[in-house]
């Protein structure tokens, strides 16, 4: 008998996966076995969904939405308002810059159009991704296209536009290096002015690309305290635990098993605080199925090979699946 991962968490959270139109397919059985909740990992990002002006393109992201459907799990909308992956028409009329005006009726007829085509179908969306920034010495946040077009007060215009489209999705701030001291702090004074101002943010997403290495346990138990001191809901939206530390560019042909003993470890100890804050949490997503598949084998360093997943290059579950399942 197949022991199920999303079954065991039954009593935690929705266990996910970042899958794509491809994997839907060639992992189903992992996927439908495993997993009670899917993000698209590009399909319903704004480059796929709205490649220029009125000009919406669902092709894609319905074909997830109906695998979600048919196998009764759960959709993470990912992700309406980011810097990458977003075509410049947004900010442009025939490469010029355009009025602030013009923006904001351009980012609340996208959002509005989107989640109303997915609405009943996506029960929480990331609508804003990514807006901190990373270094101590860099104002609070990133500079990109939306700050640059808009002004500070993009995110809290993102956010009301998305409880006016969709008044039942949740809605999230989704950010990486959530567990970094220095940006943690960013991440929570953001979220926090938000709050105070009245501006509809229900939960911060916690993308939780890891390593074997970083975070330390403890930095993500301070993370997630802090994070819930805002009373808002969390959820991991997309974890890997590389087995590399990020600037590290060695490789292998086969994962060395005592890296693997690594990262089991790491796993074990991170499900163990998952569980342990088991009322914060409304979800834990992996970014992707298994290491044949990651976005990892092509980052940082192209074609470096990477194992940051519960299942094996067969799809087969690993160390870390069985760490994670034994408690
Ligand atoms: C970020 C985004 C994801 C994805 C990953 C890399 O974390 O939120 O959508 O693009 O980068 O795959």
């Amino acid at each position: 008998m197949i022991r199920k991962l999303h079954a065991s968490y039954r009593d935690y959270f929705p266990i996910g996966a970042a899958v794509n139109t491809k994997t839907i397919q060639s992992h189903k059985e992992t996927i439908i076995n495993h997993f009670s909740s899917i993000t698209a990992e590009n399909e319903m990002k704004p480059q796929y969904f709205h490649p220029s002006e009125h000009v919406y393109n669902f092709e894609q992201g319905d074909i997830i939405a109906d695998f979600a459907a048919e196998n009764n799990m759960l959709l993470r909308g990912h992700t309406l308002i980011w810097h990458n992956q977003t075509p410049d028409w947004f900010f442009t009329d025939q490469g010029k810059p355009v009025s602030r005006e013009l923006v904001l009726k351009r980012m609340r007829e996208h959002i509005n159009t989107i989640m109303g085509h997915y609405i009943g179908r996506t029960y929480c969306w990331d609508v804003v991704n990514e807006a901190v920034s990373d270094k101590a010495a860099d104002p609070c946040l990133r500079k990109t296209p939306w700050l640059d077009a808009i002004g500070e007060d993009y995110i809290e215009h993102a956010f009301k536009f998305a409880r006016e489209a969709d008044p039942n999705a949740v809605l999230f701030y989704n950010d990486y290096n959530e567990c970094d001291p220095v940006k943690s702090q960013k991440i929570y004074s953001l979220v926090k002015s938000l709050i105070d101002g009245g501006v509809p943010v229900d939960g911060i997403g916690m993308q939780g690309h890891w390593d074997i290495y970083l975070p330390q346990i403890d930095n993500i138990k301070r993370a997630i305290e802090l994070y819930a001191s805002l009373g808002v809901k969390l959820q991991i939206t997309e974890l890997d635990v590389s087995l590399f530390r990020f600037e590290d560019g060695t490789s292998y042909q086969e994962a060395p098993n005592e890296l693997l003993e690594k990262q089991a470890e790491k796993y074990g100890k991170i499900f163990e605080l998952l569980r342990e804050y088991k009322d914060l949490f409304t979800g834990v997503t992996f970014w992707g199925v298994s290491d044949d598949t990651t976005w990892l084998s092509d980052f940082p360093f192209k074609g470096r090979k990477n194992w940051p997943l519960l299942f094996d290059d067969q799809q087969k579950p690993k160390m870390a699946f069985e760490r994670i399942m034994n408690f």
